[in-house]
């Protein structure tokens, strides 16, 4: 079937079977590499973007379930570069060690942020608890969220 999504504010469209995960329609459709593969099976959080505003796990969402849902990506947040208050934070708390969380984590903070509201460390705990991080810098991510929140 013939897929267009709204992807960071712009069409992506592609000719993928409906039940194609949103991660492979970002990643070889759109060529957007920043949401990672970890698990497959919405464990990690690896692949983490925004629908509509919320953190939604891009390897469990098939693309044709998706009717004019916004989408964005840590590309889409990365285009603000480091205006962003989350990826001033992350560098100034040297948060990444190998990496490969980084986007998942940074986009549930975000939807974490976006809301808006005040946040404490137990919001930031459960925000994030889905999010895996095989070098274990939760400490480092926890603090980098608070400091992007004050
Ligand atoms: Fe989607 Fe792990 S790759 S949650």
């Amino acid at each position: 079937m013939m897929v267009e999504l709204q992807v960071n504010g712009a069409p992506l469209r592609g000719e993928v079977d409906a039940g194609m995960p949103l991660l492979w329609f970002l990643r070889d459709v759109g060529g957007l590499r920043g949401s990672k593969f970890g698990c497959g099976a919405g464990l990690c959080g690896a692949c983490t973007v925004h629908i509509d505003g919320a953190a939604a796990r891009a390897c469990q969402v098939p693309v044709g379930a998706l009717r004019g849902q916004q989408v964005s990506t840590i590309e889409g947040l990365a285009a603000q570069a480091l205006e962003h208050p989350l990826l001033r934070s992350w560098e100034r708390h040297q948060v990444a060690q190998c990496g490969y969380c980084q986007t998942g984590q940074i986009m549930s903070a975000a939807a974490l942020l976006a809301q808006g509201r005040p946040i404490s460390e137990a919001d930031v705990i459960a925000a994030m608890e889905g999010n895996l991080c095989r070098c274990g810098s939760y400490l480092r991510i926890r603090r980098a969220v608070l400091d992007a929140a004050a």
